[in-house]
């Protein structure tokens, strides 16, 4: 029977060991339980709690119980409770009856706290450096497409004509608030809960700043009951990462219907493009599809954990286990996802003349229209009138805005003059020269101040 059932007559019921055990899932936390309990049993001997040979013995046999659990030669019981209880178990049989020390001053609930937030702290680095990555991937695809110009839309009606790195760029902001929203996260995690013991803190005179050096922790918990209970940093990543999935899955929807026929605007690397088990022309946009689709688990993991935590009284409770799928859930989705669309932007292909045609058909330029009547001295709300019955009357002769004679502009306002030919879409890129438009020369120098932010970010 578990060392932690002594006071029990009876042997646990086998489906309830199954329904309460965390094992299947929390081994992942394996390597984060070992370097928790070698830093507390370090700690334990710098204070005399414990004899420096005890520390040393637990040591030797927790490293030697990583290595076992690296090679896979651990053998993972399936009664223990816990990856806390199954390590423990096992360095009773490595390192004997000294094992017993290892849990003085400490319990499973600011052990199981420790664990995740040191996990956690590992994968919000991992987070931002593929948003990096990506970053990087849409910087270089602006970079390389500078000139292009594409329909901007409203509505998904093209509305004004922008250049394609200003649209990408677009997402690099995004991105960019996503790796503040982690590193801000980070904040929040990097805060160490040992010593808060069960729920009341521990009746040692252990050392919390030792911990917290050791483990690399910039601050300790401030209060044991809240420090046990406290899973606010782990809805927080759920809550940044559903946002940068949101992110994820507008960028992959645009890309979507850029490679969609009727767009045609982009072209997808073959490797990164599936075919038809049934069609054979098809070209297949899977990988933007699940990028898209694995949005909607992510925001499920932040809901589920909302719900659990919802009216839990203080401190701890088991509820709490059900913190961890979910979360390794999002951060594989994320990395994932990050990863694979870095590869996809950095591959794909730019249609520019089609894309440049796109934005030649139509009335992309009537707002155009209007600030040059504007420009000409018409108050904007009138040239707005007048450029919409422009709008229809060219319509209805099926002609664009180029196709019509200086008469037939006369005829609305006597305004016009021969320089409205000179209004086109490399005019109106040109003219929107405000920070944070789309004109060449602001769109440049939104392209430097990304690569800096990029170059910093790897110094
Ligand atoms: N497996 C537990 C969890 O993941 C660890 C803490 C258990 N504490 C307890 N009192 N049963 O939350």
């Amino acid at each position: 029977m578990s060392h932690i059932r002594k006071r029990f007559d009876k042997s646990p019921n086998e489906l309830a060991v199954k329904y309460t055990s965390s094992l299947p899932f929390d081994r992942r936390l394996y390597g984060h339980d070992i370097r928790g309990s070698i830093a507390h049993a370090r700690m334990l001997a710098r204070q005399g709690i414990i004899s420096a040979q005890e520390a040393l013995a637990i040591t030797k046999g927790l490293t030697s119980i990583a290595e076992e659990i690296e090679q896979g030669r651990f053998n993972f019981k399936a009664e223990a409770e816990d990856i806390h209880m199954a390590i423990e178990g096992r360095l009773f049989e490595v390192a004997g009856e000294v094992a017993g020390k290892l849990h003085t001053a400490r319990s499973r609930n600011d052990q199981v706290a420790l664990d995740l937030r040191l996990f956690l702290k590992e994968a919000i680095s991992q987070t931002t450096a593929r948003l990096r990555g990506l970053q990087q991937a849409l910087v270089g695809l602006a970079e390389d497409n500078q000139d292009v110009v594409m329909p901007g839309y409203t509505h998904l009606q093209p509305a004004q004509p922008i250049l394609l790195a200003h649209h990408l760029l677009a997402y690099f902001e995004m991105l960019e608030r996503d790796v503040e929203r982690f590193n801000c996260c980070l904040k929040r995690t990097d805060v160490m809960p040992l010593g808060s013991g069960a729920l009341a803190g521990v009746a040692y005179n252990i050392d919390r700043e030792f911990l917290a050096s050791e483990l690399g922790f910039g601050r300790i918990s401030q209060n044991s009951l809240d420090a046990v209970s406290d899973r606010d940093f782990v809805l927080e990543y759920q809550a940044d990462a559903s946002i940068c999935m949101m992110h994820l899955s507008r960028l992959a929807e645009e890309i979507i219907l850029w490679s969609s026929a009727e767009f045609d605007s982009v072209e997808l690397d073959e490797a990164y493009a599936t075919g038809s088990s049934l069609m054979p022309q098809k070209k297949n946009p899977d990988v933007a599809e699940l990028a898209r689709g694995k949005t909607g688990r992510v925001y499920g993991h932040l809901m589920a954990l909302l719900a659990t935590l919802k009216a839990l009284p203080l401190a701890y409770n088991r509820d709490m286990q059900e913190d961890k799928e979910g979360l390794f859930d999002s951060v594989d989705s994320l990395l994932a996802t990050l990863e694979v669309l870095s590869g996809l932007v950095k591959t794909l292909k730019v249609k520019a003349e089609n894309m440049q045609r796109a934005t030649e058909q139509g009335y992309i330029l009537a707002t155009d229209l209007a600030d040059y009547l504007v420009k000409k001295g018409e108050a904007f709300r009138q040239a707005h009138g007048i450029v919409a019955r422009l709008v229809s009357y060219a319509l209805e002769k099926g002609r664009l805005f180029k196709e019509l004679k200086l008469d037939e502009y006369q005829r609305f306002s006597p305004l016009f003059e021969p320089d409205v030919y000179r209004v086109t879409v490399a005019s109106s890129i040109a003219a929107r020269d405000t920070v944070g438009g789309t004109a060449q020369k602001q769109v440049a120098r939104a392209l430097a101040r990304a690569k800096k932010i990029i170059g910093d970010s790897k110094g």
